[in-house]
């Protein structure tokens, strides 16, 4: 069956990562195949996630780049050349400009770990989300997978779930429990609701 190429791009840990790959393994994502991951980050686990999988995974720092505009040229370059269709950013973070979200309209995807529009935008990424959620006092949070447009966290939502809080907990607790009952769900789900979307497109040119 065709199926979608899918890049994913990260900087850290990468569990979302591993989330995806074992919805490829186990069915749940069927319209797509991941195909490369990037990291900007030199010596990401992720990196290493991928490579256990069998899927090539290659690092893109801005640094080597020299400046934003190179950088972005260098993961244009690269997704092109691994013919890609689908880009998941499964926490990446570095914001992408105008120019690189507009070349691949409606074919971004991020999971973000709030309910979005809480606590989202620039500035808040990682855990930094969580301690802002718990100092606020929100009872119930969540995680958010949208498309990527010219706004941080702004584009078209496409899956939320929420998560509640509990008595106790801390930032790095409440991560945890973001991840294990949203995040992971919600990214793998929402890259095949994604992909199939797009095959469908993709039927109505040939
Ligand atoms: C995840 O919680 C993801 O939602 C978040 O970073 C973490 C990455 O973990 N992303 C953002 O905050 C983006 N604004 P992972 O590397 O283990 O998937």
């Amino acid at each position: 069956m065709e199926k979608i190429k899918v890049a994913v791009l990260v900087s850290g840990g990468g569990t979302n990562l591993g989330a995806l790959i074992a919805a490829e393994r186990d069915g749940i994502i069927r319209s797509g195949t991941i195909s490369l991951v990037i990291s900007n980050k030199v010596g990401a686990y992720a990196l290493e996630r991928a490579r256990v999988a069998g899927i090539e995974a290659i690092t893109v720092t801005k640094a080597e780049c020299g400046s934003q505009e190179a950088f972005e040229n260098r993961l244009i370059e690269e997704l092109r050349s691994h013919g890609i269709e689908l880009i998941v950013l499964a926490g990446f973070m570095s914001i992408l400009s105008e120019r690189f979200t507009s070349l691949f309209r409606d074919r971004i995807i991020n999971v973000h770990p709030s309910l979005i529009p809480s606590f989202c935008g620039k500035g808040f990424y990682g855990l930094r989300v969580h301690e802002a959620a718990l100092e606020y006092g929100v009872k119930v949070t969540g995680a958010t997978v949208h498309y990527v447009n010219e706004i941080p966290d702004g584009g078209k939502i496409i899956m939320q779930k929420s998560v509640e809080i509990r008595e106790g907990d801390t930032p790095e607790i409440l991560q945890k429990r973001v991840m294990q009952e949203a995040e992971w769900i919600i990214l793998p789900e929402a890259c095949e609701k994604v992909s199939k979307i797009l095959l469908g497109k993709r039927g109505m040119k040939d």
